[in-house]
């Protein structure tokens, strides 16, 4: 119940970036748009997020996770609001941003309040929900618009993102602080009795120990000082890398951009707009494959699966793309490339990165080290985002594909070197063990 109400902020996540390539077609009929202009309505929110995910993640360290995703849902309420009612291009851009602040501090919060919440045994699965609930908002936005789309209405489906915030600020306020972030704040009282609703009383104590042991090895030190510290830096790199490399092998290309790849292959309007709603569905069902697997598999097979299968099928698309002018068959290729493609980052990279943000960093650099992270991973989103377009009109489909699989290559090598596993280790054994790695 706890990670299913927060994960209501992935669900906006997913939502405010999912409904806006559908919305920007009939926004361009109130407002006068450009080029210029449509690509700063969705890149606006990109910005907002790398900021919202810098500032949070600090200050989730100082002031709690559940006060900062309180003001995240509040940003979500108040910017579809906003955004839905929007006058001009100009106010319309400043909300985007604004729902950016809350969609950044989403993706730097939301994890690792449920991450110091859960139990270690399901910690991975319960962690998972978060992406669970991107692809189901993302799912929703694309259904939202098809079902928008013959009113020629974009207000109602931006504003709509409205209710699942009222539901996000309601439930988080009457949810518990983490039980860790409690301790490194010294108030165990509370610690025990947030812990003693989904633990037995002898679980409680051992944990308690065990956070408490690892909150007085941290010593005085937190945040950003902390995050610097020799023994953590190791793991800022790791975090860093792993945000970046699951924006830069390509996954918003085909999230943003399906509907233009698909045509582009030659089939009809509505078999796009289909095979468009195919991807959504796809991305949701291999998540939940995810959700299954994870505490077994383990995080780093499963990353490594995923990334051999993102690897072949932009191989595929690339040489699809190739030859495409040879027949009908083609389109088809394409098509089940690109569905691979989604099935392999959807039961990998798409959760495991926000399963593991939390779980790398120690306790009072958890918010900094996941927020700098997250940071990274909206700056890289909004980086593949601008270039996608320009780079096919400059070598082609087929050279960005191929491209793409070499980057695939590069995140499994940095994966298989550099990555620690976490699986079935408690967050403080975690911690320790990376204590022992670097000697300190
Ligand atoms: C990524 C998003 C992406 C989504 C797709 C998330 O984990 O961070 O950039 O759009 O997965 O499902």
């Amino acid at each position: 119940m706890v990670a299913s109400i927060a994960a209501l902020g992935g669900l906006l996540f997913g939502y405010d970036t999912g409904v806006i390539s559908g919305a920007l077609l009939f926004i361009g009929k109130d407002f006068q748009l450009n080029a210029f202009l449509e690509g700063f309505i969705v890149s606006s929110l990109l910005l907002g997020a790398v900021v919202g995910a810098g500032i949070s993640g600090a200050l989730s360290d100082r002031l709690g996770r559940r006060t900062i995703i309180l003001a995240a849902a509040a940003i979500f309420a108040i910017g579809a609001i906003g955004a839905g009612l929007a006058p001009n291009v100009e106010i319309l851009i400043f909300f985007r941003f604004f729902l950016g602040l809350g969609v950044g501090s989403a993706s730097a919060l939301v994890p690792s309040y449920i991450s110091e919440s859960a139990p270690t045994d399901v910690r991975g699965s319960l962690s998972s929900l978060f992406q669970l609930a991107i692809t189901l908002g993302i799912l929703i936005a694309y259904l939202v618009n098809a079902a928008f789309a013959s009113s020629g209405s974009w207000r109602w489906p931006l504003g709509l993102a409205f209710v699942p915030a009222l539901i996000l600020f309601i439930g988080m306020y009457f949810l518990p602080e983490t039980p860790r972030w409690l301790v490194s704040k010294d108030r165990d009282e509370e610690a025990r009795r947030v812990l003693s609703r989904t633990r037995s009383e002898a679980e409680v104590e051992d944990e308690l120990q065990e956070i408490r042991r690892a909150e007085e090895e941290e010593g005085e030190q937190a945040g950003y000082r902390e995050l610097l510290a020799p023994w953590v830096r190791p793991m800022l790199v790791v975090g860093i890398g792993l945000a970046v490399f699951q924006q830069f092998v390509g996954i918003n290309t085909v999230i943003y951009y399906a509907p233009t790849i698909i045509k582009a292959t030659g089939l009809a309007n509505v078999a796009t707009l289909l095979a468009t709603v195919g991807i959504g569905v796809v991305n949701v069902l291999m998540t939940i494959v995810a959700i299954l697997v994870i505490d077994r598999v383990g995080r780093k097979p499963l990353l490594l699966i995923g990334l051999a299968g993102m690897t072949v099928s932009l191989v595929i698309l690339g040489a699809a793309f190739a030859f495409s002018g040879l027949s009908g068959i083609i389109s088809w290729i394409t098509l089940a490339g690109l569905m691979l493609y989604i099935a392999s980052f959807a039961v990998s990279f798409g959760p495991i990165l926000w399963v593991m943000l939390p779980e790398i960093f120690p306790l009072k650099a958890r918010g900094t080290g996941t927020g700098v992270s997250a940071l990274s991973n909206w700056g890289a989103n909004f980086v593949v985002a601008q270039a996608f377009l320009p780079l096919i009109a400059l070598i082609g489909e087929s050279a960005v594909f191929w491209i793409l699989a070499g980057i695939c290559i590069v995140a499994a090598l940095f994966i298989q070197f550099l990555v620690p596993e976490t699986k079935g280790r408690s967050l403080e054994q975690i911690e320790s063990d990376l204590r022992t790695r670097v000697g300190s």
